[in-house]
């Protein structure tokens, strides 16, 4: 078994990954199971998938999982859905002690992981991601939300798990296309900080995609790895700090998820691939990144099926919607931008004017998602 430390202290947390966990969970999560039962979130996709298995798994330890499932899908990552799960988890008596296993994508994680926060002013919380965008990124490091109509993720809270159980083998029932999006994930760690890691992908991002279990178990290890470093160096992205730099393509996407109404016709991570590509092409045409980086990853994102681009938007809206981005201060946009492959940094140097001008030459008109 792979074991990834995120060190932070008295709340620091194992994230375990090895194929077939699963099957094996009961006996990880024998010791968060008080009173013989454990409360299991999850949504109706991934329990039809995965259910039995996690069931059977705890049952084998005396375990009874008290499901709770909510529609598949980004629309549930809603204030009312955590208001109706918040009643239904007080009404089955939880108390602070007993954990919320959170079963399912990154949708599943940050709700899951709002309502431990939330509950009782905060209960335990374990993390069993089922996608791929969630076992390399947001199963990790604690953050949860729901989306307001303001903007994506823009209510939550810092609430870290006890532990991270990560089986790749649940990869296999994942759609292609939810697949691709999560790999739009891996490949940012090698964007911000790792560009041997990128070549890596160059090399491999087809046999993770194909199933090969080496590559997934290394795209998935290297992944947490990085993420774990990057979140015990500044656990709630202070200003300045190196958290924001997970951010690497993020203030594009979420206004164009916004655009698009986290209606599953663009998902996250099909955001951030674009919104990846997006913040290479400005950091060109800022003049501070090679263009032959920027080429090389769009050829990269779009040879594996993933869109850097997303025609046809009102530049101003999207505008408007950067300017409710989380990083922001001092009434000044902050973007994550490159000096190449491998070399992300922050920065509020762009101006409104730069940024409105790109968007309006990159995303306004008919330049091809591809
Ligand atoms: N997904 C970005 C972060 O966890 O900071």
């Amino acid at each position: 078994m792979r074991q990834v430390e995120v060190a932070l202290g008295e709340r620091s947390y194992p994230i375990l990954i090895e194929s077939g966990l699963i099957s094996r969970a009961g006996a990880q999560l024998h010791p968060y199971a008080r009173g013989g039962r454990l409360v299991v979130l999850s949504d109706e996709n991934v329990w039809r998938h995965h259910g039995s298995t996690m069931s059977e798994a705890l049952a084998q330890d005396g375990i009874e999982a008290v499901r709770i499932l909510v529609p598949a899908g980004e629309g549930s990552k809603s204030w009312a859905v955590l208001g109706d799960l918040l009643e239904k988890l007080l009404a089955l008596g939880l108390s602070r002690s007993d954990p919320i296993l959170a079963f399912g994508g990154g949708m599943i994680g940050d709700l899951g992981g709002l309502a431990a926060a939330l509950l009782k002013r905060g209960c335990g919380l374990v993390q069993v991601p089922t996608t791929l965008l969630a076992q390399v990124d947001s199963s990790v490091g604690g953050k949860t939300a729901v989306n307001m109509a303001g903007g994506k993720n823009l209510v939550g809270a810092f609430h870290q798990p006890g532990l991270v159980l990560i089986d790749p083998d649940v990869l296999g029932t994942l759609p292609d296309r939810e697949l691709r999006a999560g790999y739009a994930e891996v490949v940012k760690y090698g964007l911000i900080a790792d560009a041997d890691f990128f070549c890596w992908c160059e090399m491999n991002g087809f046999a993770l995609l194909e199933g090969d279990a080496a590559a997934r178990l290394h795209a998935i290890e290297t992944s947490v790895r990085a993420k774990a470093t990057i979140v015990a160096e500044d656990e709630r992205e202070a200003a300045g700090g190196r958290r924001a730099l997970l951010n690497f393509g993020h203030s594009f996407a979420h206004a164009l998820e916004a655009e698009a109404g986290y209606s599953g016709s663009l998902l996250h991570g099909e955001a951030v691939a674009a919104g990846m590509a997006l913040a290479m092409r400005l950091s060109v045409a800022e003049g501070l990144c090679p263009d032959e980086d920027a080429m090389r990853v769009a050829g990269h994102l779009r040879v594996m099926g993933l869109p850097t681009s997303i025609p046809g938007q009102d530049p101003q809206r999207l505008l408007a919607r950067m300017r409710q981005d989380k990083k922001n201060a001092s009434g000044r946009i902050s973007l994550i931008l490159s000096r190449g492959i491998g070399q992300a940094f922050q920065t509020d140097a762009v101006s409104e004017e730069r940024l409105l001008s790109f968007l309006q030459h990159e995303v306004s008109g008919g330049r091809s998602v591809a």
